[in-house]
């Protein structure tokens, strides 16, 4: 057997029995002279005879290189896991993910292969999301529950979306269907917790291309999804890890958090200056704005731009006189806003939202510029 191939497809199969022999033969009929030279690669955690099932088709096949990675019950530990395994085994350039229960049509594989060749894209999507493509497998738009479905798919993309700057390189990131390059695994770890390995590919990896192709996601023929409550929390669970330990994830959410701690700092320590030291209000005032530019600059570098520290403490002390001076410069931007939009004749509360709408936005572009910019590595200057 060729210890290479141009393609692995990789179907994650848990109590699937009745699927495989129509995937083999959707898979066979769509591959069927695209000169790909392909592998079929099931990565199973089966309670059922889903095993015994693709072993006989595995015997049978002649036409289609079949390999199984059966896991025995310790190791069945959800399908981030079984994609992560099947990554390691895959033997193909390529290696298309996709569901084992034929809601997603097996005839898009060589479309998303043929892309990636085309575009010169080391990730491809499968998308229910652009003309040509549709969601109609979550339900009809008829019954309570295709709405609720829908209407859930497309909440969880939007937050996904909002939050992580990658995954907006697809207009699906988590329809579970696409393909990639194997190479842009090396050196990657993946998390294995939850359903969504895509936003794991799309946020982790180092990559120059991601294309499309539209698909209609079909609805199930056999059982039901196994899509439960506590794979919906998993999901939380899963986002929560990525924000938390890829630096760049929700950055601009991550420096509004510390923008909102610094309200609660400036607001404590005036107070306990004023109440307790019997201190005058402007004076106050003054040490608390002082105080509270400090905690947003300490907690920004441990916890926004952790992948930027400071080298050496000249370089900490640069840094904090910048921030210190883009604050003050983007609080006066914030009182000029303020008095404009009351000048238009507009509710002062209104003005005073928008006029820290503005300065966050200001400040957080000046601070990514000029005070946690990428550095250039020296070494690496011709
Ligand atoms: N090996 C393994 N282990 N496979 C699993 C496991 C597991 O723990 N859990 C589910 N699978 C397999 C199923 O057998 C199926 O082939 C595929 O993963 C998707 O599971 P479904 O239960 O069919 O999920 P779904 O239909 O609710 O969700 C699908 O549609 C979503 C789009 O709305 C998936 O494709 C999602 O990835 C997709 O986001
Ligand atoms: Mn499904």
């Amino acid at each position: 057997m060729n210890n290479k191939c141009d393609l692995t497809i990789v179907p994650p199969t848990f109590n699937e029995k009745d699927n495989i022999k129509p995937l083999l033969d959707m898979i066979g009929r769509a591959m069927k002279n695209k000169k790909i030279d392909y592998e079929v690669l099931f990565v199973d955690d089966s309670s059922d005879e889903t095993p015994e099932v693709i072993e006989k088709e595995i015997k049978n096949r002649k036409n289609i290189q079949v390999r199984m990675i059966h896991r025995p019950k310790k190791r069945r530990t959800g399908l981030a896991t079984a994609f992560i395994e099947g990554f390691e085994k895959a033997r193909g350039e390529y290696i298309c993910c996709i569901d084992s229960d034929l809601q997603h049509p097996p005839q898009i594989i060589p479309k998303l292969f043929e892309k990636a060749l085309g575009d010169q894209a080391e990730i491809v999507f499968g998308t229910r999301y652009v003309k040509g493509g549709s969601a109609e497998g979550l339900g009809s738009l008829k019954t309570f529950y295709g709405v609720y479905r829908r209407a859930v798919s497309l909440g969880v993309k939007y937050f996904t979306q909002i939050l992580f700057i990658p995954a907006r390189q697809t207009s699906d990131p988590l329809g579970g269907l696409f393909l990639l390059k194997k190479s842009i695994l090396k050196g990657v770890k993946l998390s294995p917790v939850g359903f969504k390995i895509s936003v794991e590919v799309l946020m982790r990896t180092k990559h120059n291309k991601v294309s499309e192709v539209p698909y209609a996601f079909l609805a199930r023929e056999n059982d039901d999804s196994k899509a439960t409550m506590k794979q919906g929390l998993e999901f939380f669970k899963h986002m929560w890890l990525i924000f938390t330990t890829i630096p760049e994830a929700g950055r601009f959410l991550k420096f509004c958090i510390v923008g909102g701690s610094g309200v609660f700092v400036n607001l404590g320590v005036l107070y306990g200056l004023v109440e307790f030291y019997e201190m005058n209000e402007n004076f106050a005032w003054a040490i608390a704005v002082i105080l509270s530019i400090f905690s947003n600059y300490l907690l920004n570098s441990l916890f926004t731009y952790s992948d930027k520290k400071s080298e050496t403490r000249n370089e900490s002390m640069r840094r904090i006189f910048i921030y210190y001076i883009i604050s003050f410069l983007t609080m006066i931007l914030n009182f000029l806003v303020y008095r404009l939009i009351i000048n238009f004749g507009l509710h002062y509360i209104f003005g005073a939202f928008v006029g820290i709408l503005a300065a966050t936005i200001l400040n957080f572009v000046l601070v990514t510029e000029l005070v946690w910019r990428l550095k250039i590595n020296v070494n690496n200057q011709k």
